[in-house]
């Protein structure tokens, strides 16, 4: 955790060192300026998406799968941003735009798939966990699901734009058996938590968003009332519990802060019924991210 001075000019430098932080597809600038004015209508956004077809081939394939289970066949994309709603197209675009730049020869293929794998079951265990809350989050499930694929972003950035840094961290980890987040702090004074926040903020996201993915490991820090950060916290830890190999467990195990538990008022016992709830949704899930990357 950033708690002084010196490391806040240390994150400063070092982020400063990213100059050429990528930026995201013109469809997806277009879609993000547009859905946050309240007079956007589905047919503001077909519009946009229809001027990237490859874009509006993986909306129409969503909507048709078994990701939202419906009887009739979708056919227009005006219809496909009616039924997924316009988060879920900004969800989809988003992470088409985020492995599109981060699919790089240059990123190890396990990598990779561990950070979708694991990206993937967190965003749908915050869906999951939006609906089985109540509360004044209960509108922003689209943008739990968003929250839960980008929470760890830092980490594919770090891995791309600043590789010393990120051996570092990984050395340590891996010779002191210190869990990874520790051995960031340690080594180099930040997080993947502020980098992915600084990626959010460049990229124009939603506030909320952007202090979910800076605070997904500190909840508390919050400056959010939506309680997203919170939700991020829970979700990260009942992905890895639920998703993780024995092996990866037993070299970074999850922590869970239980002031989380009493923020989002969920008795410590419900914890085994999500996890076996996610182990179901997860399977329908993967089509997201199948659609989303093609892998
Ligand atoms: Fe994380
Ligand atoms: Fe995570």
């Amino acid at each position: 955790m950033l708690d002084t001075i010196d490391a806040a000019n240390k994150l400063q430098q070092t982020i400063g060192r990213i100059s050429n932080l990528p930026t995201p597809p013109l469809v997806f600038q277009q879609i993000n300026r547009v859905i946050n004015d309240p007079g956007t209508s589905a047919y503001d956004i077909a519009v946009i998406l229809s001027e990237d077809p490859a874009m509006s081939v993986k909306i129409l394939k969503l909507s048709n799968s078994a990701f939202y289970g419906l009887r009739h066949e979708v056919t227009s994309i005006k219809q496909a941003v009616v039924i997924m709603g316009m988060e879920a197209v900004r969800s989809m675009v988003l992470s088409t735009a985020v492995f599109d730049i981060f699919k790089k020869d240059t990123i190890d293929p396990e990598i990779q798939e561990e950070f979708w794998r694991h990206s993937l079951a967190t965003a749908t265990c915050m869906r999951m966990l939006v609906r089985s809350l109540s509360g004044t989050w209960i509108r922003k499930s689209d943008q739990a699901f968003s929250t839960g694929l980008l929470h760890d972003i830092g980490r594919l950035v770090m891995y791309s734009y600043l590789p010393d840094d990120y051996q570092a961290a990984k050395k340590l980890h891996e010779t002191d058996a210190v869990p990874m987040l520790m051995a960031e702090e340690t080594a180099l004074g930040y997080t993947h938590s502020n980098v992915g926040a600084l990626l959010a903020q460049k990229w124009g996201l939603p506030p909320q968003l952007e202090d979910a993915i800076e605070f997904h490991h500190y909840p508390h820090l919050s400056k959010d009332e939506s309680s997203l950060a919170y939700m991020a916290h829970l979700a990260d830890y009942i992905a890895h519990l639920t998703l993780d190999t024995e092996e990866e467990l037993e070299k970074d195990p999850p922590h869970l802060d239980p002031v989380v538990l009493e923020e989002l008022k969920i008795p410590e016992d419900r914890l085994k019924s999500y996890s076996d709830t996610l182990r179901e949704e997860y399977t329908k899930a993967e089509t997201f991210i199948q659609m989303a990357t093609g892998m």
